[in-house]
C-alpha cells in the first residue's frame, strides 16, 4: 500500500478534510479507506459503493486502475451510483460508461458486480428499477438503502449527486431515489435523495481544483449554504470526509 504520508487533516464535528498535494496521493488515501472498509466488513458480504460521476472522480478511477489492480480485493464489492444521466449507457455522458472505461475494463470486473442504473429507460421508469436494484441489493437501515461507502462530488453551485440547488421536490424527498433535472441542460437525472446518502456508513467527498474552493468553503463553514445540497450530506453513521486538494481547500 503506497505510503500516505502527505496530506493534513483537520477534524472538526463530524467532517474530516484530507488535504493532498495532489490527485495521485488522494486517490492513493482512498484507496486505502477501500481496503479498510472491505476487510471490516462481515466475511462474505458484498461491500457495497456508490460511484459518482465527474472529471475528478474519473481521475481517480484511472489512478485505480493503474495503480490498485492487486492491492483491493475488486471482487468484493458491489458498484452503484450516487447519480446517472439519462442516456444510453454507451454515451460519453454516462457516468456507468466513466466507470466503464476507467475502472471496470481495466480492472476486469465481473459484469454480475455492476447494477447501474438503466438510463437508456424513460425517467421514471429507470427510477421504479433503481429502487428495485436497491432494495434487492444493498443492506437496509431504518427503510431506505445503507451503502457501506457513498463516494460523492461537488459542482461548483454546491449541488452533490444530480441534488441541484433550490430543487425543492428533491430536498424534501423520502424516497430512496428520484429524476432531476440539470437546471442548465434540462438533461433528466437519476440520483439518490439526501436520506439515503445520510444514510451511509461512510460518506466521502472528492473535491479538486481552486474553481471549487468559494463553494467548499461556504458548504463546510455554513456560510449562508443552506440551500446547497452537499451542506445538508450529514450522515449518521458519524464523519463526512473530505478528500480535496490544497486548490479546493485554498480558503479554508
Ligand atoms: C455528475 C456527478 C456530479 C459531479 C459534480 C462534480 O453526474 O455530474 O455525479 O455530482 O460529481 O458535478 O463534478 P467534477 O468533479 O467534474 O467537478
Amino acid at each position: 500500500m503506497e505510503n500516505i504520508a502527505n496530506y493534513k487533516y483537520h477534524k472538526m464535528a463530524s467532517t474530516e478534510l484530507k488535504i493532498f498535494e495532489n490527485i495521485a496521493s488522494l486517490a492513493d488515501a482512498l484507496a486505502q479507506a477501500i481496503s479498510q472498509g472491505i476487510e471490516q466488513k462481515n466475511n462474505g458480504q458484498w461491500y457495497t459503493i456508490a460511484l459518482p460521476g465527474g472529471s475528478t472522480p474519473a481521475v481517480v478511477f484511472k489512478h485505480f486502475a493503474e495503480f490498485y489492480k492487486d492491492k483491493i480485493s475488486w471482487e468484493k464489492i458491489r458498484f452503484f451510483w450516487g447519480d446517472e444521466r439519462c442516456v444510453d449507457p454507451t454515451s460519453d455522458e454516462s457516468n456507468y460508461q466513466m466507470a466503464h472505461k476507467n475502472l471496470f475494463q481495466p480492472l476486469g470486473i465481473n459484469p454480475g458486480q455492476i447494477c447501474r442504473v438503466m438510463g437508456e429507460y424513460d425517467p421514471p421508469k429507470a427510477v421504479m428499477h433503481y429502487r428495485g436494484v436497491l432494495k434487492e441489493f444493498v443492506e437496509e437501515q431504518d427503510g431506505l438503502p445503507a451503502f457501506d461507502m457513498m463516494l460523492l462530488g461537488m459542482g461548483d453551485d454546491g449541488h452533490t449527486a444530480s441534488i441541484f440547488p433550490h430543487d425543492k421536490k428533491i430536498l424534501s424527498s423520502l424516497n430512496s431515489c428520484d429524476v432531476t433535472t440539470h437546471p442548465q441542460s434540462g438533461q433528466r437525472r437519476v440520483t439518490l435523495t439526501l436520506p439515503t446518502i445520510n444514510n451511509s456508513r461512510k460518506v466521502c467527498f472528492l473535491v479538486t481544483g481552486s474553481a471549487k474552493a468559494p463553494m467548499l468553503k461556504r458548504v463546510i463553514t455554513g456560510e449562508n449554504a443552506n440551500h446547497l445540497p452537499a451542506y445538508h450530506v450529514k450522515p449518521h453513521s458519524g464523519t463526512t470526509d473530505w478528500y480535496i486538494d490544497r486548490g479546493a481547500a485554498s480558503m479554508i
